[in-house]
């Protein structure tokens, strides 16, 4: 109630619960006490014996009760906001209930929190309880994209439990690519090589990922266009993102079209950064040793 579009409304309103309060304890009132009140027979049959037309007003605990719950109005419309842009005396609000829920759960969880945010991974890893915790967070946060159990899925989203890291496995790389996020970027080479030269390029990649690569007439265009970003031997650059060729380990599919399809559209991978409001220092802390080893 405290945000009112203008002081008009927020008086309109106070204005009108008051005179409805008031017009309501008037009728209460003018029924028990009022001039013609007690009871009043009206000329008319009688029937059964008693039974006949007139006015009496309710038991008088129906006053009390009416008059009650008027008097707990007041009090209440004075304690709480209710009345406009009135915040009441105890300046009670929702916002402020649960800030102080949050307050109370920093308190006392703040230690603990701290405590994992500091330990290292191989405790951590030790450690069931906080390893399910992490586990419970990866589904929450991760799964959608990567798939529940984090194996990768779609020709999309990589697997993080295989030995492959386009932009590195250790502690400090994967906390960049959850942290600031990694935008991949590789355009399609249909323009530059043509369709023969991505053909022949594809094969070459291929006997690179089978350890045969040897004298293939894709070689040349590798060597002139890829090594820069793949390495000569196609062993990947994780400063760049530039995936690994050497292995039979493919995030858009090792078949020949998947890799046809790859080199002719490109490919534009994006992880989405997590910064402290989505996960913050203990939570990192504890998705990082699920995925470190
Ligand atoms: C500018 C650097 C760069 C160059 C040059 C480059 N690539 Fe890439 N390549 C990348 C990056 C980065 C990725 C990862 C894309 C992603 O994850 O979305 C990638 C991905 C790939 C993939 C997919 C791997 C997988 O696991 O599915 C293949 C295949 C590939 N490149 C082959 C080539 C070939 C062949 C060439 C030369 C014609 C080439 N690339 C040139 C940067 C490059
Ligand atoms: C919206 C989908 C999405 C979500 C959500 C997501 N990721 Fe990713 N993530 C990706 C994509 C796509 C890539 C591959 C980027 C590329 O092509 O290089 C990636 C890449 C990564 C990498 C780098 C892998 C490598 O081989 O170097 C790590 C680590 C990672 N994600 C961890 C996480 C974690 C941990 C979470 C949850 C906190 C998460 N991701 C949530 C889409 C997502």
């Amino acid at each position: 109630m405290a945000d009112m579009p203008s002081a008009f409304w927020s008086g309109w309103i106070a204005v009108l619960t008051l005179v409805s309060l008031a017009g309501v304890a008037w009728l209460v009132w003018s029924v028990y006490f009022g001039r013609d009140r007690g009871h009043e027979r009206e000329a008319g049959p009688v029937w059964d014996g008693n039974l006949e037309e007139g006015k009496q007003p309710a038991p008088i605990w129906w006053f009390w009760l009416l008059f009650g719950s008027l008097i707990f109005s007041l009090v209440y419309l004075l304690l709480f906001p209710g009345l406009g842009n009135f915040a009441g005396l105890l300046d009670w609000s929702q916002g402020s209930r649960l800030a102080e829920s949050h307050d109370d759960y920093e308190a006392r969880f703040a230690g603990v929190r701290a405590e994992i945010a500091e330990m290292s991974l191989a405790e951590i890893q030790n450690d069931s309880g906080l390893m399910a915790v992490a586990e419970r967070i990866f589904r929450r946060e991760c799964a959608a994209c990567h798939g529940p159990e984090g194996r990768g899925q779609a020709s999309m989203f990589p697997n993080l439990h295989d030995i492959d890291w386009q932009w590195g496995g250790d502690e400090e790389r994967i906390r960049q690519s959850i942290r600031g996020g990694r935008n991949a970027v590789m355009v399609g080479w249909e323009a530059v090589l043509g369709v023969d030269g991505i053909e022949q390029v594809s094969e070459y990649v291929l006997s690179l990922a089978d350890g045969v690569a040897a004298n293939h007439p894709g070689k040349a265009i590798y060597d002139r266009n890829c090594a820069v970003c793949h390495g000569a031997d196609g062993a990947g650059n994780p400063l760049l993102g530039a995936s690994r060729l050497s292995d039979r380990i493919w995030l858009y599919g090792g078949d020949p079209d998947n890799i046809r399809a790859t080199l002719t559209q490109g490919r534009f991978g994006i992880m989405p950064a997590f910064d402290e409001q989505r996960l913050d220092d203990t939570q990192l802390q504890l998705i990082l040793a699920l995925l470190v080893r």
